[in-house]
């Protein structure tokens, strides 16, 4: 099977990279090789290599910033996702693509299901719909993975971020009102090499089970939940650093000023994953831990 990977420096097309090469061959690009603002690149990235199945995992996904460039969030978040979807549809090949929690308005008091009327609330949640629904148009043969606050040791993310507050700081703010699954990266990828293999086999999975599937660790904390179950992790490990969990502060989102609005609840369900692809996404603490003990290994923390 030949792959033709998009994104391939981002915290999931990064980890794609060692999850998908056992399944075939990997042609991977990043934004210097095929930049997605340019629809002419994209076209002759898959036309030169004639991929079996396309795996998009580049985005834009400057949540805040889309807020003052909704056109290159648009140009990058729908109408590349377009391209390659009507490429797939006239090849006749799968495209494996990402999405985000930020397609909901956080207004359900439950958790979301695939079903669920999206609502986006910002342009980065609005493009990454359009995204979804002009791949779904094409007709082609397709994965939408929707995830949430996604972290790897890559890349900038909440992890890395709270670490390094914690050499920084004695206090900190933090959101307490979002409520939603810190996802690795790294099992993103992994349960996407999953389905690829099983879509790839057909048999009964072929192209029936074509559509979007939530993608999250399973259950769920608040940003503030996170941040403390982070430093408690540090600390077990190591007593280097300045803050601990009791000095982190819960705030509201109200109380917390940022260009876009964001969801309070941004809770996926993955049972359609489960029931497709027997694949049961581990809690969100399992990579978690994980990433704490590789990081502070790393620094020798
Ligand atoms: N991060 C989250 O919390 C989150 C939450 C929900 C859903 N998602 C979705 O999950 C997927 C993967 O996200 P991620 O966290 O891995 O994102 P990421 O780390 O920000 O990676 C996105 C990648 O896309 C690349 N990119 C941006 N503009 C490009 C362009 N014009 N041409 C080519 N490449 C371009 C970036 O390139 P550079 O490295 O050069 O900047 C980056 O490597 C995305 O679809 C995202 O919407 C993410």
């Amino acid at each position: 099977m030949k792959i033709l990977l998009f994104g391939s420096n981002g915290q999931v097309g990064w980890e794609l990279q060692r999850s998908l090469a056992p399944l075939g061959s990997l042609q991977a690009c990043n934004r210097q090789t095929v930049d997605l603002e340019n629809p002419r690149a994209v076209r002759a990235a898959i036309h030169d290599y004639s991929p079996d199945v396309v795996v998009n995992a580049a985005a834009y996904t400057a949540v805040d910033k889309a807020e003052s460039e909704p056109d290159k969030a648009e140009t990058i978040n729908a109408k590349a996702v377009e391209l390659m979807a009507n490429e797939a549809k006239r090849r006749n090949i799968w495209l494996l693509h990402y999405s985000t929690d930020y397609v909901f308005d956080g207004e359900k008091s439950g958790i979301y299901s695939e079903t669920d009327k999206p609502g986006p609330l910002n342009t980065y949640g609005r493009t990454k719909l359009q995204g979804e629904i002009a791949l779904q148009e094409s007709r082609c043969s397709h994965l939408i993975f929707r995830t949430s606050w996604v972290y790897s040791a890559r890349g900038s993310n909440f992890v890395k971020t709270i670490m390094r507050l914690a050499g920084e700081k004695d206090r900190l703010e933090i959101v307490a009102d979002q409520v939603g699954a810190p996802t690795s990266a790294e099992f993103i990828a992994d349960a996407t090499a999953t389905c690829l293999y099983r879509v790839s086999h057909g048999g009964e999975f072929g192209g029936q089970v074509a559509g979007v599937f939530h993608l999250t660790a399973s259950g769920s904390t608040s940003w503030h939940g996170f941040a403390c179950y982070l430093l408690d992790q540090m600390h077990s490990l190591s007593n280097k650093r300045r803050l601990r969990s009791q000095n982190v502060h819960p705030v509201s989102t109200a109380r917390y000023r940022s260009a876009a609005k964001r969801p309070l609840n941004s809770r996926l369900d993955t049972q359609k994953l489960t029931d497709t692809f027997g694949i049961y996404p581990p809690p969100w603490q399992f990579h978690v831990q994980r990433l704490v003990a590789e990081l502070c290994l790393r620094e020798g923390i």
